[in-house]
């Protein structure tokens, strides 16, 4: 074999070379697009928490006691103003009661049929008037001298 064969032979051994990497290369990219595509369905698929979590007996969304009646109360109670209206107003039966009638008297609040006792029930019992809303006063104090 002369030089200027072996030259050739060389050369175009490496372009053969040169030639197969390409096409792992683009063999590697084609099935990166593939399974990035796919990924991108799965994405799409994930659903939106509930909105109705409870979570250690806590209704999150609006923060009221979970107790008999608090569907009724969170679906009648809530969209016209904060549940805080409701943890912040401890009141009996009766002063739930006429809560209700003065909305209904001057706020639009509709007829609650049924569910009425339902919810009065649920506030009387979860939010009354005796339960204290705040922390009692500090008796026992441990004073200690500054040095
Ligand atoms: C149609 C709208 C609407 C709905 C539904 C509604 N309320 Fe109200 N409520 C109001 C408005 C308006 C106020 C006055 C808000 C303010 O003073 O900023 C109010 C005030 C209150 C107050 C405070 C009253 C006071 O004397 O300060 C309480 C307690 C209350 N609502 C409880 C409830 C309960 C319990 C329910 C469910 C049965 C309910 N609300 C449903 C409109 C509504």
């Amino acid at each position: 074999m002369t030089n200027h064969k072996r030259f050739w032979k060389r050369e175009r051994a490496a372009y053969r070379v040169l030639i197969v990497i390409c096409a792992a290369v683009l063999v590697v990219a084609i099935i990166g697009v593939y399974f990035a595509d796919k990924s991108d369905e799965e994405y799409v698929a994930v659903s939106e928490e509930d909105p109705n979590r409870i979570e250690n007996g806590i209704h999150l969304r609006t923060g009221l006691v979970e107790a008999e009646g608090l569907m009724e109360t969170v679906t009648n109670c809530t969209s016209c103003h904060s549940a805080k209206l409701l943890t912040q107003n401890r009141l009996s039966k009766e002063g739930w009661v006429s809560a209700i009638r003065w909305m209904q008297e001057t706020q639009n609040l509709w007829d609650l049929g049924d569910n009425e006792e339902i919810i009065v029930n649920y506030l009387a019992k979860n939010y009354p008037p005796e339960s204290k809303g705040r922390r009692e006063n500090i008796k026992k104090i441990n004073w200690y001298e500054l040095q």
